[in-house]
C-alpha cells in the first residue's frame, strides 16, 4: 500500500511495474528500489522530507525456488526454520530454478483453512477418500514424518496409473508432498521438473481459498503432465473438497460436543496411516495463539 493515504499501490493484485510504480490515488511515484520520487505540491511544504515517505521494506527470501516474503522483518530465515527442506526440494527438482508456471487452479472452499491443512497432513483417509490415489502409490513405502516446521510424505509410485506417468529415468519417481507451516505444501510429484506449489488463503472462519500452482519445464504441459493436472482437478481435489466442507459442517453440530476425538498417533511403522501429522499442526496452531 501507498505510504501516503494506504491506497494500494496494485489494486489488481498482480502484474510488472516497469520503472515506476505510481500510486492511482493522488500519484505518488516511487522507484522500485522503493524511494519516493515525485509528489506533487510537495515543493510549497515546508520540511517536506522524500527520503522518509518511501515504501516499506518487506524481507524476501529464495527458498525451494520460490521467493517468499514477510512482513515481519525480525522473522528467522526459513532456511535456519526449516533446515533440510530446500535439499529435499532440490534433490528431487534439481532444475527447480528453472521451472515456469504452467497452470494454476484456484478453489474457495466452505472450510476453515485448518481443516484444510489437517486434510493434507494425514494419509488415513487416502484408503477411504482416494482410491485411485492408493493404487498410484506404493502404499507399503509410504512415509510421514514430522521436521519441525515442515513434514514430509514420500512413497514410490506406480507410473501409468491413474496419476501418474513419467521415464522411468526421470530425476523423480516418488510422490513427495511437504507441508511448510503455516498454508504452504510444495510438492515434487515424479517426472522431471513436476513441482506443484498448493497454498491456502483464508477469508473468513469459514472459507478458505486455496490455489495449486504447477510449475514444470515449460509452460505448456506435455501429455503426461496434462494427466497429472487433470487428476488433481478431477479426481484428487473433488474428493477432498466434500471432505473439509463436511467437517467444517460437522464442527459446527450440537453433537460434536466433546471436541475432537482421539488421534491415531503411532510410531514410525504405520506413519502412513497415522494422525502424528495433524497432532503436531494443531499443537503448532495452540503455541502460535498462546505465544
Ligand atoms: S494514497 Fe497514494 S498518493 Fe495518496
Ligand atoms: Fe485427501
Amino acid at each position: 500500500m501507498c505510504p501516503h493515504r494506504a491506497h494500494e499501490l496494485f489494486p489488481e493484485g498482480a502484474g510488472k511495474a516497469k520503472n515506476v510504480i505510481t500510486c492511482p490515488y493522488h500519484a505518488w511515484s516511487f522507484g522500485l528500489d522503493g524511494k519516493l520520487i515525485h509528489v506533487r505540491n510537495a515543493e510549497n511544504v515546508p520540511g517536506f522530507c522524500k527520503d522518509n515517505a518511501g515504501l516499506s521494506p518487506v524481507r524476501v527470501e529464495e527458498f525451494c525456488g520460490l521467493i517468499f516474503v514477510n512482513l515481519d522483518m525480525d522473522a528467522r530465515p526459513l532456511a535456519e526454520l526449516a533446515a533440510g527442506l530446500n535439499d529435499e526440494i532440490r534433490a528431487r527438482c534439481p532444475d527447480v530454478d528453472k521451472l515456469v508456471p504452467a497452470r494454476k487452479l484456484t478453489y474457495e472452499m466452505k472450510a476453515n483453512w485448518k481443516v484444510v491443512v489437517d486434510n493434507y497432513l494425514e494419509c488415513l483417509h487416502c484408503q477411504t477418500a482416494h482410491p485411485a490415489l492408493v493404487e498410484s502409490i506404493r502404499m507399503e513405502t509410504y512415509k510421514h514424518e514430522v521436521r519441525g516446521i515442515y513434514t514430509s510424505q514420500v512413497g514410490q509410485t506406480r507410473s501409468g496409473s491413474d496419476a501418474f506417468t513419467y521415464d522411468s529415468d526421470a530425476p523423480n519417481t516418488d510422490f513427495a508432498a511437504y507441508w511448510l507451516w503455516p498454508n504452504v505444501t510444495l510438492n515434487v510429484l515424479p517426472g522431471d521438473g513436476n513441482y506443484g506449489v498448493f497454498y491456502m488463503f483464508p477469508v473468513d472462519a469459514d472459507t478458505t481459498v486455496q490455489h495449486f500452482e504447477f510449475y514444470f519445464r515449460d509452460a505448456t504441459p506435455t501429455a503426461e503432465q496434462e494427466q497429472l493436472i487433470d487428476y488433481y482437478k478431477n479426481v484428487l481435489k473433488p474428493e477432498d473438497l466434500s471432505i473439509v466442507e463436511s467437517v467444517q459442517r460437522g464442527l459446527k453440530s450440537r453433537g460434536y460436543r466433546n471436541g475432537q476425538g482421539p488421534l491415531l498417533v503411532t510410531d514410525d511403522r504405520t506413519s502412513a496411516i497415522g494422525e502424528h501429522g495433524v497432532q503436531h499442526f494443531q499443537q503448532m496452531v495452540l503455541d502460535a495463539l498462546a505465544a
